[in-house]
């Protein structure tokens, strides 16, 4: 029974290893901020102001916000543009048959994405939005003028572009190709996108290479200081759709240190008890 557990412990652990390992661009840890309000409030914010317009999130009324600190009247004054009142869900007007002829695909109700996008032992769903918001690029050669590392060729564009400044990038990736007549030969490809997203591409063949593939990417802001800012303003989104995804969280995390509280004190109780009642018997 135990070996057959540890079994089963082990196999999906291997599975989600290579999950991890042939899952694209690696997503980077978001920091950690579901305990402050602050940054809920301003993701809060940043979400109603830039992604509300394409994204619902209709699994949450605008007056569960006041969990995360806000009060009515601020959520009225600061977050309801168009005649919404605070007990309404967090829809959209746009129309999904628009919405697909617009960006080939509609956008989707952003409610849960967090927990759709977690993986088991791996990165959050948290992670994957930090890292997502932040690997857009200009490509000159997408329908949008955007694309991005983590989901390529996405239909979405970079919605907080302003926020983060100009970029350049610069794409390394080291791959094995196979020629016309079967063989295969090592390439070095360099990329190097201007801040309009116009590419420039070199190739070249590496002889003797015993490396492996690699992609690596180079972000060149041109305005180092407001991209940092930009970074922690995407952290403070993805934040807020992390509470989104299960706004009870807040309430669960608080009540679980009462309850470890609880467990360790009964095990002291249950400890000097069982004591007690053995005491006569050996
Ligand atoms: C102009 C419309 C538009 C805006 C504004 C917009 N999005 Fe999107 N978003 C899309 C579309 C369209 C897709 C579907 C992309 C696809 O499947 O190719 C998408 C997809 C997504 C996804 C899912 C990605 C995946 O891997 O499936 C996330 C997460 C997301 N958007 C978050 C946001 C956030 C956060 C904001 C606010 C900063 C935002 N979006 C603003 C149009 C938009």
């Amino acid at each position: 029974m135990i070996k057959k557990l540890i079994g089963t412990i082990a196999l999906s652990l291997t599975c989600a290893v290579s999950v991890a390992a042939e899952g694209g661009y690696a997503l980077e840890k978001a920091p950690v901020r579901i305990n402050d309000m602050a940054s809920l409030q301003n993701g809060a914010k940043l979400f109603v102001n830039y992604c509300l317009g394409c994204h619902s999130a209709k699994s949450l009324r605008y007056n569960r916000l006041t969990d995360i600190g806000l009060t009515e009247e601020q959520i009225k004054r600061n977050l309801l543009f168009t005649g919404e009142g605070v007990g309404d869900l967090m829809e959209i007007a746009m129309r999904k048959e628009d919405a697909t002829k617009w960006f080939g695909t509609a956008p989707p109700d952003v409610s849960v994405i967090a927990r759709a996008k977690s993986t088991n032992l791996g990165p959050s769903g948290v992670d994957y939005i930090y890292t997502f918001l932040r690997t857009f690029y200009r490509d000159a050669s997408r329908p949008m003028g955007w694309d991005n590392l983590v989901f390529p060729s996405v239909g979405m564009p970079h919605a907080l572009w302003q926020l983060q400044g100009e970029r350049t990038m610069e794409r390394t990736t080291v791959a094995q190709v196979e020629l016309d007549d079967g063989s295969t030969q090592w390439q070095r490809t360099v990329a190097r996108y201007d801040a309009q997203g116009f590419a420039e591409v070199n190739t070249e063949t590496l002889q003797g290479y015993s490396g492996s593939a690699s992609d690596k990417v180079v972000f060149t802001p041109a305005d180092p200081k407001a991209s940092a800012q930009f970074d922690s303003q995407v952290a403070d989104l993805a934040n807020f759709l992390g509470w989104m995804a299960e706004p009870v969280q807040l309430e669960r995390k608080r009540l679980g240190v009462w309850v470890l509280l609880f467990l360790f004190l009964f095990f002291g109780v249950a400890w000097r008890l069982n004591a007690v009642y053995w005491k006569d018997v050996k």
